[in-house]
């Protein structure tokens, strides 16, 4: 099935800029759904969130046609990806399907395959099921679950997960690209990012194959996310995966692979990782990859501990990560954003991580104090 065609069906346009996202949601005949999504915006763009004029993204497909187009900029990229590999036999397990987009326009595409859509909350589960019943599909069922425990007793040819990985530990459901539309995840319902991996391979027949497009904005958390499939069985074949770049109307460039990853004890080498995610991609000549492989290049890095904070610039809700790394005697405290800023905070070539270790604690303490008005010139001077 063509994809634009698909996305008109469902009536999901895109948009190319802010502007044009504007002018069309104002052309809007129901002003209450303009009046509503622009204090949402605006909450966000102050650092407040109103979980209750959030929610309204789920109350009814029209709402969620809504967040689809602003905050999904991959949704049409995704599904021309999905188009165009060839899927394996077996049924097809979408895991964190969200408002099950992809996993309808598979059922649709496959009419002999059941795709199966999990998601952790009911309200998203029953704006997957309103969007089947509009496309009449028969071959696709939404369920309310918890990956990190999700046992079906089976298992699938295929298993798909799309920007779920970040979402499952960090506590906000329902963002796209930093932007939390929805409402912050109570405590109780995180569960830590390695989980995803492992519920994956659960599922997965011996032959399987297991799509994802998870963010990666820097090579450190593609080596993360590496490791949790490797640590969960799976290895990535690099030849049929490929690294993507989108760029959305309100958050700025993401980044995300597209790893096709197998059942297998291969452990792909960091040489091997570096090396593909600068060939395969069209981002290859950016500043920020650049500054990246002169730190990763000539030192496989152990990454000794990392954390994710929201932190906010001038264009908005933005991510950053702190790691400490290490390698033999060096240590490194490493800093990104995804908005491209990159920065070796603190460094030393001897005594490894260990010698860093109480830097690191402290440039944490600060920006757990206060992560939303930290900017990176901050950071340099702590
Ligand atoms: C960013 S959304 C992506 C939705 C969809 N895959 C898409 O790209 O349109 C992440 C989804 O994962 C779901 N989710 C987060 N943590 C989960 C968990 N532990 N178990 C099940 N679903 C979870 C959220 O409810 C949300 O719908």
């Amino acid at each position: 099935m063509d994809v634009a065609q698909y996305l008109a069906t469902v009536d999901i346009a895109n948009y190319e800029s802010a502007e044009h996202f504007w002018a069309q949601l104002h052309g809007l005949s129901n002003k209450d759904v303009v009046v509503i999504a622009r204090s949402i915006f605006e909450e966000r763009q102050s650092g407040r969130v109103n979980t209750q004029h959030s929610a309204f993204f789920f109350e009814s497909i029209d709402n969620t046609q809504i967040f689809h187009t602003v905050v999904s900029p991959y949704l049409s990229v995704l599904l021309e990806k999905l188009n165009a590999i060839p899927f394996p036999p077996g049924d097809i397990l979408e895991l964190g399907c969200g408002a099950g987009v992809a996993a309808c326009y598979l059922a649709a595409k496959f009419p002999e395959k059941k795709v199966v859509g999990v998601d952790l909350f009911p309200e998203v589960v029953e704006t997957a099921e309103n969007i089947a019943r509009l496309l009449k599909l028969t071959n696709v069922e939404f369920r309310q679950a918890q990956i990190a425990e999700l046992d079906l007793n089976r298992t699938f040819g295929s298993v798909l997960s799309v920007a779920l990985r970040e979402e499952m530990s960090s506590g906000r459901q329902g963002s796209f690209g930093y932007f939390s539309a929805i409402q912050e995840m109570p405590e109780a319902l995180r569960a830590p990012a390695s989980h995803l991996s492992r519920a994956a391979a659960r599922h997965l027949s011996p032959q399987g194959m297991y799509f994802s497009f998870e963010r990666c904005h820097d090579i450190a958390s593609l080596a993360m996310w590496v490791g949790e499939l490797h640590s969960a069985g799976l290895a990535p074949r690099l030849e049929l995966s490929e690294m993507l770049a989108f760029s959305s109307v309100l958050t700025g460039v993401e980044k995300m692979p597209f790893l096709v990853s197998q059942h297998s004890e291969e452990v792909l080498d960091a040489r091997a990782l570096l090396g593909w995610r600068s060939a395969g991609s069209e981002d290859a000549q950016s500043q920020e990859l650049n500054i990246e492989k002169r730190v990763y290049e000539n030192h496989a890095w152990k990454i000794v501990k990392a954390t994710e904070f929201g932190i906010r610039d001038e264009l908005g809700d933005a991510a950053a990560r702190v790691y400490l790394l290490e390698c033999d005697r060096e240590g490194l405290v490493y800093f990104t954003t995804n908005r491209g800023a990159r920065e070796i905070i603190f460094e030393t070539s001897f005594g490894g991580a260990q010698i860093l270790l109480n830097k690191f604690e402290h440039l944490l303490g600060e920006l757990t104090y206060n992560p939303s008005v930290v900017d990176v010139r901050g950071i340099t001077s702590l």
